[in-house]
């Protein structure tokens, strides 16, 4: 008798390994509540940065009309952390990167990117374009398989100058295993808005910093008249953590006008939330909870965004499974392995720490 209309349930992640154990999950859980009673956490949702990106862009009108393949480059996420898997290897070891962060938090944050602007503020007016992004996601063939999406795992290496172990040294992971800690792959989301702009997302365990961001690359000018024109000198990026707040980059007139030179040199706009709204602000998973017991289902994700989302990873995992040369090393406190920079560079790109 506990289960009335007003009752909610709260489902963290993980919901299911594939997309069958997913669906399966919803069934079970839909057989007993209604989709508006079932509360699917993806904390990063609830991060105030995430809430700031819906802000920018649908609050201001500023970056719409450049939100587009005629004015974006490439669109890089990155989510790093510098924490190893400290004591839930063996959790880690059934799960690896792909599950545990692409699936959920790296997709949902290339939809919020991506999505068209929703009709209103209503939850299912935000998970309808969010849907309409995961079922655009450019479906994988065997080529792309293998030359877009790169795991690694780490080795012994070292994180702010402390030497630290392997993965396959860390308690409850097998010596021979062949998880990935990281993740970094190429998509485009293939509608009039984004075709042909490539969206890279990389994240992995023990790199080199805690850092989670979204980089857009503008296009250069169409035509150069100074002498230093810079390739990819506009850029907005989001800063998630540590950091929580935006950055322009844009070109001026350098110090070194005696020759006149026209010299450009990059500057940088700052838009610090922390600093201008207080450490004080509600964090991701308090926003979240807050949000359940008033009834917003906003910032949760529904059945039908979290099984398009595993439809779309699924193919990645068969085509691991038959694949013998397993993940790729890299030592800890790096970027992680080397070919994540040869395959943003087949584009011509570079991740935005590199250039
Ligand atoms: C969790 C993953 O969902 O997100 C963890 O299971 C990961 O492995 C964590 O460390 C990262 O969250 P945050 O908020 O610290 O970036």
């Amino acid at each position: 008798g506990l289960n009335t209309a007003h009752t909610r349930v709260v489902l963290e992640k993980p919901l299911g390994h594939d997309l069958a154990s997913n669906r399966s999950i919803n069934h079970c859980v839909g057989q007993v509540f209604s989709e508006r009673q079932i509360y699917r956490i993806d904390h990063y949702l609830g991060k105030p940065a995430v809430q700031n990106l819906f802000a920018l862009r649908f609050g201001n009108a500023l970056f719409e009309p450049l939100w587009r393949r005629e004015h974006i480059a490439n669109i890089q996420i990155t989510i790093a952390e510098e924490l190893g898997v400290e004591k839930r290897g063996a959790f880690y070891e059934t799960t690896g990167a792909l599950r545990d962060m692409v699936q959920n938090h790296a997709l949902q944050l290339l939809c919020a990117i991506g999505m068209e602007p929703p009709i209103n503020s209503h939850a299912d007016a935000i998970r309808d374009e969010k849907l309409k992004v995961l079922r655009s996601l450019k479906p994988w063939t065997a080529e792309t398989l293998k030359q877009d999406v790169i795991r690694g795992q780490y080795g012994a290496g070292a994180i702010g100058g402390a030497a630290v172990a392997a993965y396959r040294d860390e308690l409850g992971v097998n010596p021979a295993s062949q998880t990935e800690t990281f993740v970094a792959l190429r998509t485009e989301i293939s509608n009039w808005r984004w075709a042909g702009v490539p969206f890279f997302i990389r994240t992995g365990k023990r790199l080199a910093g805690r850092d989670a961001r979204i980089v857009v690359n503008f296009r250069p000018t169409p035509h150069a008249i100074f002498n230093s024109q810079i390739g990819m000198a506009n850029r907005l990026v989001i800063n998630l953590q540590p950091k929580d707040g935006l950055e322009l980059h844009l070109l001026a007139q350098g110090q070194d006008n005696r020759k006149n030179s026209h010299t450009l040199a990059p500057v940088q706009l700052d838009l610090d939330f922390d600093k201008r709204f207080g450490h004080e602000r509600v964090g991701a998973y308090e926003r979240l909870l807050l949000d359940v017991i008033e009834g917003r289902l906003n910032l949760f994700v529904r059945s039908d965004e979290q099984e398009e989302a595993w439809r779309w990873v699924e193919p990645i995992l068969t085509h691991w499974q038959a694949d013998a040369q397993g993940p790729r090393p890299y030592a800890a406190g790096t970027w992680g392995p080397s070919a994540t920079s040869a395959m943003i560079a087949r584009d011509g790109f570079c991740w935005s720490e590199e250039c």
